[in-house]
């Protein structure tokens, strides 16, 4: 695991507010992925896009998701500031 890493318990308190919306909706239509089921893809390891692909097949259609599933990402793995 890369040191860059930072996992937390609750990666609920990682996201932006606006990031925080709709969580119990589909983030990916194409392949009807819960947004919460994608967050806790990546809270559970899930690190990468391709990663994330695999446990949830979200991006796994048109990949129409991938900069949102992208931003995720960003916001649960790496130690930025909101
Ligand atoms: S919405 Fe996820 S691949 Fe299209």
């Amino acid at each position: 695991m890369k040191s860059t890493l930072n996992i937390v318990a609750n990666p609920l308190d990682k996201l932006p507010n606006i990031l925080k919306k709709n969580l119990d909706k589909n983030l990916c239509v194409c392949n009807e992925v819960l947004k919460m089921d994608i967050i806790n893809a990546i809270a559970n390891g899930a690190t990468t896009l391709e990663e994330v692909k695999k446990k949830t097949y979200a991006t796994g259609g048109n990949g129409c998701c991938t900069r949102q599933v992208e931003r995720l990402i960003e916001c649960i793995c790496l130690d930025k500031p909101k």
